[in-house]
């Protein structure tokens, strides 16, 4: 059935049919558009619009329909343009003339606005709630991990000893952003569009308040020409996807450089690790290159949609139609991307020992060594070139800063005594980055008790 048969003489051409159609992907609005159905033709019945029997054969009709489609007994056939005129079609055939009254004072632009922030709204929902649990998960390593020693890099260079609680609580720090921004675009989304039909309003005593509050919105939308082909919502959350997805793909790509042989930091549960089929050797961490590949696909929609609403002139266009497959897609390949990533760092394990001698053995404590020199009153930039010094030597003899005898140490600089070892220990470097948001223990801890907080609300 069409909804706009009555001014066409001919078919619908079967190519331009099916190019138009937008079934197969907005099918998964179903409940969305039930829901939104059932919302309109109530405030309809009360403000005397319809008839209260016609009201209620109508969300009867409406919810037999989504049981049918729940239960898989009601499949979405090809002939129906898009889900709403598949549920009113369905309507109609199941209740008759009362069917054709539920599109009163509604168009499908106002419609598919609708589903579409209905369906968003709880898409946002629950990647907040997944990133709760990658944050859970962060949160655990880090108070098990305030001792553990690594190097922190610059350039992918040694640079200064760090833990790994402090590594992971850098992202801890930039998925709880990403969190703010979810529940911002929350925020700013939450008014409903219902009412504003095709792009002008109505002509009936619509009561927009009472259709928003049924459907949990703050309050309707103020002006219907925006409502009808306002987008910004979903680039807004196609930009914060791909924040996400940045931050997951560069936390990948740290996993996998420390999975490396090379590197030998962290080991991969054998169940988050696939192997190759030609070398029997191999472990591979295809889950974080996977993780840091779809990123690639989240950013690509985002650049698609911003182009598609360039050129748009108000109010809707067809065009538009275009936000909900490379949307959906983002959001499934995010959603999954989280849970995956989660479940991975959460069965990960530590190689403690090659992470401390790592942190050893690239002279991270130089800067250290170089801090104990301005305390015995040597001006930083001598400082600096003595440590640089003290970094060639032990490059030509191929041992670490702790290695050198004081004797060795004194020959470069007579400033040196005994307690140069304890100042340039891996431990104790750290352990004096007391201020806030540094890796020292104290520290650390003030910050993993904050976090506590954060996650307990
Ligand atoms: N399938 C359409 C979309 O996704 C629904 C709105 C259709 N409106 C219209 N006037 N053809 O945008």
């Amino acid at each position: 059935m069409k909804l706009w048969g009555g001014r066409f003489t001919k078919e619908t051409n079967q190519l331009v049919h099916n190019f138009n159609a937008s079934l197969p992907f907005d099918k998964r609005l179903y409940k969305q558009d039930i829901r939104g159905s059932i919302a309109h033709v109530t405030m309809l019945a009360n403000t005397g619009i319809i008839s209260i029997e016609d009201k209620e054969s109508i969300i009867s009709g409406l919810l037999s329909i989504e049981k049918d489609i729940d239960d898989g007994k009601l499949e979405f056939t090809k002939e129906h343009e898009d889900i709403h005129s598949f549920v009113e079609a369905h309507l109609i055939e199941r209740i008759g003339d009362a069917g054709k009254r539920l599109h009163t004072g509604r168009s499908r632009n106002d419609q598919v606005a609708l589903d579409m922030k209905l369906y968003i709204r709880d898409e946002v929902v629950e990647m907040n709630e997944l990133l709760k649990g990658l944050l859970k998960v962060i949160h655990r390593i880090m108070k098990e991990n305030t001792d553990t020693f690594m190097p922190g890099f610059t350039h992918l260079q040694k640079a200064q000893p760090i833990t790994v609680a402090h590594h992971f609580g850098a992202y801890f720090e930039m998925f709880k952003r990403d969190r703010g921004r979810l529940s911002d675009i929350y925020d700013r989304m939450n008014y409903c569009p219902l009412g504003s039909g095709a792009l002008a309003g109505t002509t009936y005593p619509l009561d927009r308040e009472l259709t928003a509050s049924m459907l949990e919105f703050d309050g309707p939308t103020l002006n219907s020409m925006d409502s009808v082909s306002d987008r910004d919502y979903l680039i807004e959350l196609l930009s914060a996807m791909s924040t996400i997805m940045m931050h997951l793909s560069r936390f990948s790509e740290e996993i996998i450089i420390w999975n490396s042989n090379e590197y030998r930091f962290v080991e991969l549960d054998d169940s988050y690790s696939t192997g190759s089929s030609i070398m029997p050797q191999k472990k591979n961490p295809d889950i974080a290159e996977l993780v840091r590949g779809k990123t690639g696909r989240v950013y690509g929609a985002l650049m698609s949609m911003l182009t598609t609403m360039k050129g748009i002139p108000l109010a809707y266009n067809k065009d538009m139609q275009e936000d909900k497959e490379l949307t959906f897609d983002a959001v499934d390949t995010t959603k999954g991307c989280i849970a995956l990533f989660t479940g991975m760092i959460d069965t990960m394990v530590f190689n403690k020992d090659n992470m401390e001698n790592s942190a050893k053995h690239g002279f991270t404590n130089a800067t250290d060594a170089a801090d104990y020199l301005v305390n015995k009153g040597v001006p930083f930039r001598d400082a600096h070139g003595i440590v640089g010094q003290l970094v060639l030597y032990c490059i030509d003899k191929n041992i670490a800063l702790d290695d050198m005898s004081i004797e060795e140490y004194k020959n470069i600089s007579p400033v040196f005594d005994e307690d140069i070892y304890e100042a340039i220990s891996i431990k104790n470097c750290v352990e004096r980055r007391v201020t806030i948001g540094a890796p020292g223990q104290e520290a650390m801890k003030k910050v993993i008790e904050i976090n506590e907080q954060y996650l307990s609300k």
